[in-house]
């Protein structure tokens, strides 16, 4: 067979097997040479989109961040220390109002304060006078009011301090502060 008869041969096949195309192949047309070369561009313009989108949104997280200083540390009176006694426990709302916070006046005169939500799963924790502890009714966590360290259930994390200054007999939380 000479190399002509043998292309043109090869036209014929490649024209009739063109007539038999299936749904999928009517619908992605691509000859199989390009379809390579089609999916890893694909892939590529999608990678490079990906992590541009990424990249920015990391970025503007930060950005805000960076601008809202206010979100973790910020002055706020929250109590007068003559109303509460050793012992006894104020709740309030730091840094932002949707944030419940606890203060504690500890036996010994401290005062410390501490983010009211539980380390575990964000359940809101509160003072038990019975066993001075602090506690979470949610998975039945318990954390050591001196340290905010945890002391028995799931969580693994203390909860996070929030720093105090007194002026007078003014409490101010200041700063909240990861531990
Ligand atoms: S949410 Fe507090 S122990 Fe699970």
């Amino acid at each position: 067979m000479t190399l002509r008869s043998r292309l043109l041969q090869a036209g014929m096949n490649g024209t009739r097997s063109r007539k038999r195309l299936t749904r999928w192949q009517a619908e992605f047309p691509y000859h199989w040479d390009a379809d390579d070369q089609v999916s890893r561009r694909e892939l590529l313009r999608f990678t490079v989109m990906a992590s541009g989108a990424l990249f920015a949104a990391t970025a503007g997280i930060a950005t805000l961040s960076y601008l809202n200083p206010l979100r973790s540390a910020h002055r706020q009176a929250i109590a007068q220390a003559t109303d509460i006694p050793a012992g006894g426990v104020h709740y309030f709302q730091y840094p932002t109002t949707e944030d419940e916070a606890i203060l504690l006046h500890l036996p010994d005169g401290r005062f410390v304060a501490y983010s009211g939500r539980c380390t575990h799963l964000s359940c809101a924790v509160y003072h038990d006078q019975e066993s001075g502890n602090l506690v979470c009714p949610c998975h039945e966590g318990v954390f050591d009011s001196q340290t905010g360290a945890p002391l028995a259930g799931p969580p693994q994390r203390s909860l996070p301090k929030i720093a105090l200054h007194q002026e007078g007999t003014t409490v101010y939380a200041v700063e909240e502060v990861p531990q």
